[in-house]
């Protein structure tokens, strides 16, 4: 070995030694219903993400992320690295005013950090139960809390109607306290400031795990779904109609946010030792419930459906201590992934996890020549609905669907093209200003790679996708847009598929839904969603 190569080799065995042993910071930011073509870098110039998209080039762009179709199971899996049929999270969300909740008996992400000396603030929704105190995110692990139970509230007065009942009250919490200052505020812009307050307090000498769980880019209340500050509404008076526009503002405050905490991070000097996860928690919901008119092109389906539309997600993550950033990597990751990945990034060993159905990919992030960990994906199995899905390498089987397939279409939009993609506005972002420079080349070779394009459909090839009569199977990368469908062509590896969804199916625990109560009407509790089921301790 040449000389040079020697010294530098013990260089990096060095100063891999000496960092290991410095716990890094976690900023884990999750958006809600953020669909794949809702951001700049995936190809799309209707919408304006700047700092996201510099984030995504200076770090990896994870394009073939998955997670859960939903918001409750997508938050079980981040948070217990288990698929959702291990503990009853697989069928739906958990609706406002019904008894349950994330099990009592999981042990989640900030509390295995905790014992690493982590200090773990949660930000944003949870969505994960707080029917008994026992269920919200204090008394899960996180040090604080600011912001709200439910799975949406209104943007500006953060009142929450009941998704089924005519139900209304204010859910904004500061820790257990009810906060009403912040009424008339818009929440993408509250959450953000408690989030740069936390940095800016933080003591830098103890690791810390932020999870930042937005409302953006969710629908409000059913009454007004779309809601931005008319200063950013007014930023896009050119885009039509005006719900498009409405959500562009939308998308762009959630960007702002970003820029924001990675110049807090850096202003701290916690940047350079800090990780930083973008994920969003499943596809857009184009015109289902709750719909916001996010664009998954080119996928087919949306949220809470078993199509790629609703499973692949945006996803980034960018740290200093990446083997190779600036690009884009293709193999699978699973939001299961980010408990063993992270905690493995914090010095921990995963066999203190126990058993869970995530794979750490950490060593394959920052060393040259790791193999991929994951293979397989069990997208979920649901018995209420009727359905399961799957992937074993590049092979997805669907069995049955959501809504009996009114949601099976392909909804997303081609860019329109009525604008240029705006590289300027990436280079000046408040993001790149705290990261290395990108030049404009790069900037345009990484957006190219990470386009996803798909082969028009094969007609003698393909034969029709009905999931309710007939299992489904797809070769994602060939045809990432599902058009054709191959069931049929291989016997074997349906059979193969069928195996070993057998054997899922052997060991999930049923649906922990339970069925709404009028004991959660806030107007018991002077307005407020509380956790009812404590009565004795409520307001
Ligand atoms: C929430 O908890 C944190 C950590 O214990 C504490 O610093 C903060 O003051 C609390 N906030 C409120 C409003 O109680
Ligand atoms: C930060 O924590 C360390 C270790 O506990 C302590 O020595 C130091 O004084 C703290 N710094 C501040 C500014 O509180
Ligand atoms: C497909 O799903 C249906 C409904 O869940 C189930 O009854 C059927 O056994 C499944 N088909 C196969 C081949 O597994
Ligand atoms: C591109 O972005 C820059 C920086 O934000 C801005 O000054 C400029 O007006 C933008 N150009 C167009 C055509 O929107
Ligand atoms: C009840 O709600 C009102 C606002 O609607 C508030 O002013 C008052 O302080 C609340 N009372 C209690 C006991 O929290």
């Amino acid at each position: 070995m040449p000389l040079n190569a020697f010294w530098w080799s013990l260089f990096v065995v060095f100063f891999r030694g000496s960092s290991s042993t410095r716990r890094p910071h976690i900023i884990f930011i999750l958006a809600d219903d953020l669909g794949w073509s809702d951001v700049g870098f995936h190809g799309s110039n209707d919408v304006r993400t700047p700092n996201i998209d510099a984030l995504a080039y200076s770090g990896l762009i994870l394009n073939s992320h998955y997670s859960e179709n939903l918001c409750s199971p997508s938050r079980a899996a981040l948070l217990t690295g288990k698929y959702p049929i291990r503990n009853g999270m697989q069928h739906n969300v958990i609706v406002d005013s019904a008894p349950w909740g994330l099990p009592l008996d999981e042990k989640l992400l900030p509390e295995h950090l905790n014992k690493l000396g982590y200090v773990s603030h949660a930000v944003g929704k949870w969505h994960l139960g707080f029917f008994k105190k026992a269920y919200t995110p204090i008394y899960r692990g996180f040090a604080s809390h600011y912001g709200f139970w439910n799975s949406h509230q209104d943007y500006f007065s953060h009142q929450v109607q009941a998704s089924f009942l005519p139900f209304e009250g204010l859910d904004m919490r500061d820790n257990m306290t009810v906060d009403r200052s912040t009424k008339g505020r818009y929440t993408t812009r509250i959450l953000t400031e408690r989030a740069e307050k936390l940095i800016a307090a933080h003591n830098a000498s103890s690791p810390m795990f932020l999870y930042f769980a937005h409302l953006a880019t969710h629908a409000g209340n059913f009454d007004d779904p779309l809601q931005a500050p008319q200063e950013a509404i007014d930023m896009f008076s050119s885009v039509r109609p005006l719900k498009k526009r409405i959500y562009t503002a939308m998308v762009w405050e959630l960007d702002q946010s970003i820029g924001r905490l990675v110049a807090a991070l850096k202003r701290q000097n916690m940047l350079q030792d800090s990780i930083i996860a973008f994920v969003s928690d499943n596809g857009a919901p184009t015109t289902g419930l709750y719909r916001n008119g996010g664009n998954n092109w080119p996928f087919k389906g949306e949220k809470n459906t078993p199509w790629e539309g609703a499973l692949r997600t945006v996803a980034i993550l960018w740290s200093s201590s990446l083997a190779f950033p600036r690009r884009v990597v293709n193999h699978l990751m699973h939001l299961t992934d980010w408990m063993p990945t992270l905690y493995t990034a914090a010095g921990g060993n995963v066999r203190d996890l126990g058993r869970i159905d995530g794979v750490n990919h950490w060593d394959f992030f920052t060393r040259i020549g790791r193999k991929q960990p994951r293979h397989e994906i069990l997208h979920n199995i649901d018995d209420i609905y009727q359905y399961s899905a799957m992937r074993i390498g590049p092979y997805k089987y669907v069995n049955g669907t959501t809504f009996l397939g009114c949601l099976d279409g392909w909804y997303g939009t081609e860019d329109s093209n009525t604008r240029k993609y705006n590289i300027t506005d990436v280079l000046q972002s408040s993001v790149l200003a705290s990261l290395a420079r990108l030049s404009e080349s790069e900037v345009l070779r990484i957006r190219e790679t990470s386009k996803v394009r798909c082969p028009s459909l094969i007609k003698d090839n393909a034969q029709l996708c009905q999931p309710t009569k007939q299992p489904c199977l797809f070769n994602i990368h060939k045809d990432p847009c599902e058009t054709n469908n191959i069931y049929g062509k291989s016997k074997k590896l349906i059979e193969v598929f069928e195996k070993r969804l057998a054997e899922f199916r052997a060991d999930q625990v049923p649906p922990g839904n339970k069925k709404t109560e009028k004991a959660a009407d806030p107007k018991y509790f002077n307005g407020t969603w509380t956790y009812w089921r404590d009565l004795e301790d409520s307001v």
